[in-house]
């Protein structure tokens, strides 16, 4: 399994996982992989404390970050920039929740939880700036960008402090952005995977980016969550693999119970690729409130931020009134392999296993011909 990629970076097998949980991708980094820590949805004083534990906790092994540099800037206030929602998508929103039976939140609801509170504006530019003073502070061996190429100073700072950058790549093209912008590494996520990724299939994406990339090496995500895939995601050209969804349900995970709950129920037939949360088509478990965007006279989904700001108050209501089928549940294809809760360890160990037993099966079918 090992590759160039690991010795690029010291790690044991060409592994990554993009997290938003530090015990995650702690315990990734210490199986031998690459642990990247999602940025996005902490304040840069929430980071610091995040960044500050892995740094001890990775005992030198090497982990990533991933921050949302998004290529469409949107600066101003939140209530500048609130409003801008159109009053029709406010009726549209107050419409579905009364067909959902959604109630309104009583005076002193307590503020809401989960893994997306709080960050309608956190793709934009001004929130990505001060997270990254924080990330040249700590010990993160790659900076990735994710939604953009990084600018020209992010990249001669990370450099001068012997920082690698990466970028995730949606197409040819995107690719050819992030190498002219001096990307170290690329990861091209399709169709399958959780999270804003390509509109194209894993299969189709990672050969087009590989063939765009020249020598800079290509990590395969959307849709990888066992070893078979990882031989078929090398067999594509991809160096190693960019992990997101199968990590939601691991013993670490930090998600909701109730989520991965209905994320171990779930076939790899119940997401949807939906405009509905952010602005931006991205995998969820699909859901009425997801649905309802879809049905014929629904309006369009705003653009990034607008919508998240749109929706999140109904999410709060939905998390307030516990109307758990209605929770916005973050996660890929792969969710229909996730059907227990496991270590990071053992889903590392059984990505290698299975990894190992497929290269020997591929091998005896060739040598049987
Ligand atoms: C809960 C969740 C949140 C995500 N948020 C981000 C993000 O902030 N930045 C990013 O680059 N990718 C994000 N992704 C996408 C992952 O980086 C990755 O491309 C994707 O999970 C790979 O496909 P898979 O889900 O089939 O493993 C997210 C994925 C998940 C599961």
């Amino acid at each position: 399994m090992r590759t160039s990629i690991c010795d690029m970076f010291g790690i044991d097998v060409p592994i990554f996982a993009f997290t938003h949980c530090r015990n995650v991708c702690a315990a990734v980094s210490a199986a031998g992989g690459m642990g990247v820590f999602g940025a996005v949805t902490f304040s840069p004083e929430e980071l610091e404390i995040e960044l500050a534990w892995l740094d001890e906790h990775c005992k030198g092994k090497p982990y990533g970050v991933d921050v949302v540099m998004a290529d469409s800037r949107v600066e101003g206030t939140f209530a500048e920039i609130a409003a801008k929602i159109p009053q029709a998508h406010r009726d549209f929103v107050l419409q579905i929740e009364k067909r959902l039976g959604i109630p309104p939140l009583r005076e002193h609801a307590p503020p809401a939880s989960g893994l997306y509170q709080h960050m309608e504006l956190r793709s934009t530019h001004g929130w990505a700036r001060p997270q990254l003073e924080v990330i040249w502070k700590h010990k993160a061996a790659v900076v990735v960008s994710a939604l953009g190429p990084a600018p020209a100073d992010v990249v001669a700072k990370a450099r001068s402090l012997g920082m690698k950058i990466g970028g995730l790549a949606g197409s040819a093209r995107h690719a050819q952005k992030h190498i002219e912008a001096g990307a170290d590494m690329l990861v091209a996520a399709g169709v399958e995977g959780a999270g804003h990724n390509s509109d194209l299939s894993t299969m189709v994406l990672v050969p087009e980016v590989v063939d765009a990339a020249g020598n800079v090496p290509v990590l395969a995500g959307g849709g990888i969550g066992n070893g078979r895939q990882i031989a078929a995601a090398q067999a594509l050209g991809a160096q190693g693999v960019w992990m997101g969804s199968v990590w939601l349900t691991s013993e670490e995970s930090d998600m909701d119970e109730k989520s991965i709950e209905l994320m171990l129920k779930a076939s790899s037939r119940d997401t949807i690729r939906t405009k509905a949360y952010t602005g931006k088509p991205t995998r969820f478990l699909n859901s009425p409130f997801f649905e309802a965007w879809e049905e014929p006279g629904a309006l369009e989904p705003l653009p990034t931020p607008l919508q998240r700001m749109l929706v999140s108050e109904t999410f709060h209501k939905v998390q307030a009134a516990k109307m758990n089928e209605l929770l916005a549940v973050p996660v890929g294809q792969v969710v229909g392999q996730m059907k227990q809760r496991r270590r990071v360890r053992d889903i590392m160990y059984d990505l290698q296993v299975e990894y190992a037993d497929t290269m020997a099966r591929m091998c005896a079918m060739q040598e049987g011909n």
